[in-house]
């Protein structure tokens, strides 16, 4: 989790907030000795087997598996963010937050910010109802637009004049302020005009449905087609996606959100009873973006219209999807449509056959490949292999991504001369690795051997008694161990303990940065255990462990020596082997 507080400050809320007594205001507790019970809230079920315990400070159902600490639990209950979170509890706890000077200039100004936006959307929606707005209406008319749609969206009009800024005038806002909301601009000599003006206008709402910014489109073909607000502190491009405030629910509720790309088209979506759908406004998905929409989904269905569908470039956005180990499937649509004019024309069950039947972000970029490159040349499957790695090169699931190597080895055997495996992941190895994520699922690559029973077992060992951190940590470093999960936990264990730092199971939680290393941690600690003798439990785990890593790094020497033969580095070759050796020597030394 990022920090914006201090760690002593996050300690301190968490160890003064009771989790059962959090929890239980959420759900019913029932006592079962010094832990509560209860019916799981985050899966179906029909005997409890969510767990609290006030002694370790964490949860964990048993059934969902999924567990931690008690910011995990009201972040994951109220879907809010780290900082909202620290924020709520603070209160509850009574612990004073200190001011972030860093962000107080811009915090004085918001609610004024959030007040002008609020005000000024009113005044461009009542703009609708009067008689100078007639194109404006006709406009929406002309664009099927149902009068709920419009109320709901609150959509509204920008006259000619300096309308907006006059009325906000009358009303006692000042003009700094109102240019600081992006409504109106400033002429060289000093004067002020309205930004919007001649324009529909589209209130942009943050997921919490507050106005945070306006798009204002033409109501005739000039140009620019879209006006939008520019940055405020309120409203920073690309952090917020148009509709969802709208579509979150249902977006829970499907699993899967639809993302259009303009503000006209999610109207049309949305208003035909497809309601799990939010518009990027013309961008590709940012990482604070899907960040969002993980709060709601895992999966995401892109619609492109056609010329967008076809080029590479906006594929080549999605990698960050996939990085974010997120499902990608993308429709492209026929002709010159878009989603609102493809609605317009089919009909909502064409629409939304074309959603369901998107292909998997691996398969169209592939089927797009291969209708541009001719695979019987070498060159050819050079070319479609430097736009396939670097999205399977960010596949965190290592199952997943040899699977996807094994499919484009099959698709460069179709012609005369066929590729293996081996090549492709030769150069997979090769494509820059610019990030420095890990398999949520734990495995760190493919091949390896993990002895997950140990690891979890220094785990345990550690969370029962936190003074075993010195006898792992002079054994193993957090690269030996190749759960990635327990890594992590390892690597912040050492890092608290080498600050003098307690650990506690609750602790640790909140210094991780994955849920998955968050949930493990917590279902390790909830689980009863006793060691008969501890000692000899750790000694044994760390010989296995070690034992194993020998193997694992043999095996990587046998599959580098055998790719340097198929390629005839001898040089290479020698070397390799003289490593080999090396090891089995050392390793019968140790046996
Ligand atoms: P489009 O040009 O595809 O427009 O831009 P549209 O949404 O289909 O609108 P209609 O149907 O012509 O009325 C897609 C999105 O890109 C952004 C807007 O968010 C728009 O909805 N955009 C486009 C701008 O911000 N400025 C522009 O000048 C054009
Ligand atoms: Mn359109």
């Amino acid at each position: 989790m990022p920090n914006l507080f201090s760690d002593s400050i996050i300690d301190e809320i968490r160890d003064k907030c009771n989790i059962a007594e959090v929890i239980s205001q959420y759900i019913p507790l029932k006592q079962a000795g010094r832990n509560f019970k209860a019916l799981c809230p985050f899966h179906e079920e029909k005997t409890p087997s969510f767990v609290v315990s006030p002694g370790k400070g964490i949860f964990h159902c048993f059934g969902c598996n999924i567990g931690g600490n008690v910011f995990n639990f009201i972040m994951k209950h109220e879907r809010l963010e780290f900082p909202e979170v620290v924020r709520m509890l603070a209160q509850k706890a009574n612990v004073r937050l200190p001011s972030r000077p860093a962000f107080g200039r811009e915090q004085k100004d918001t609610p004024d910010l959030f007040r002008i936006n609020d005000v000024a959307c009113s005044w461009y929606q009542a703009n609708l109802n009067k008689e100078k707005s007639r194109p404006a209406l006709e406009y929406l008319k002309k664009r099927l637009f149902t009068a709920k749609a419009v109320l709901d969206f609150k959509l509204g009009f920008a006259p000619a004049d300096n309308g907006l800024l006059n009325f906000m005038r009358l009303k006692g806002f000042q003009e700094g302020l109102l240019e600081k909301a992006g409504l109106i601009l400033r002429r060289e000599g000093g004067s002020y005009y309205d930004r919007f003006k001649q324009r529909l206008i589209f209130p942009i709402f943050d997921s919490r449905a507050r106005v945070i910014g306006f798009g204002g489109r033409v109501l005739d073909n000039s140009l620019p087609k879209y006006m939008n607000s520019p940055e405020t502190p309120v409203y920073k491009k690309g952090n917020h996606l148009y509709g969802l405030n709208f579509a979150k629910e249902e977006i829970k509720r499907q699993d899967f959100c639809i993302i259009v790309e303009g503000y006209i088209d999610l109207l049309t979506v949305y208003q035909s009873g497809i309601r799990n759908v939010a518009a990027s406004l013309g961008t590709a998905l940012t990482p604070q973006q899907i960040r969002l929409l993980r709060r709601y989904t895992r999966n995401v269905v892109m619609v492109f219209d056609a010329d967008r569908a076809g080029e590479l470039a906006s594929l080549r956005s999605l990698d960050l999807l996939i990085e974010e180990e997120m499902g990608v499937k993308v429709v492209g649509l026929p002709g010159d449509e878009d989603p609102d004019s493809f609605l317009r024309k089919f009909g909502k069950k064409s629409f939304w056959e074309k959603v369901t039947q998107g292909l998997d972000l691996f398969d169209y970029k592939l089927n797009l490949l291969t209708r541009n490159y001719d695979l019987d040349t070498v060159e050819g499957k050079v070319g479609v292999a430097s736009h396939m790695l670097p999205t399977i090169r960010r596949v965190q699931n290592a199952i997943r991504r040899s699977g996807y190597v094994k499919r484009l080895a099959q698709e460069f055997s179709k012609g005369e001369k066929s590729l293996g495996e081996e090549w492709i992941l030769a150069e997979l190895k090769k494509v820059k690795k610019d990030f420095e994520h890990y398999a949520k699922e734990g495995l760190a690559q493919a091949n390896v051997v993990v002895n997950r029973p140990a690891e979890e077992m220094l785990l345990r060992i550690l969370l029962e008694d936190e003074t075993a951190v010195e006898e792992i940590e002079r054994h193993l470093a957090p690269e030996d161990f190749q759960d990635l999960r327990i890594r992590e936990a390892m690597r912040v264990a050492y890092r608290l303990h080498a600050r003098g730092m307690s650990l506690s199971a609750a602790k640790l939680i909140t210094y991780l940065e994955g849920e998955d290393a968050a949930h493990l941690i917590s279902r390790l600690s909830s689980g009863a255990c006793k060691f008969i003798d501890r000692s000899k439990s750790l000694n044994d785990c760390v010989g296995r462990i070690k034992e194993d890593n020998l193997k694992n790094r043999l095996n990587k020497l046998q599959r580098e020596i055998k790719l340097a033969q198929s390629w005839g580095h001898t040089e290479n070759l020698t070397k390799l082997v003289g490593k080999y050796n090396q090891l089995v020597k050392s390793r019968s030394r140790q046996g």
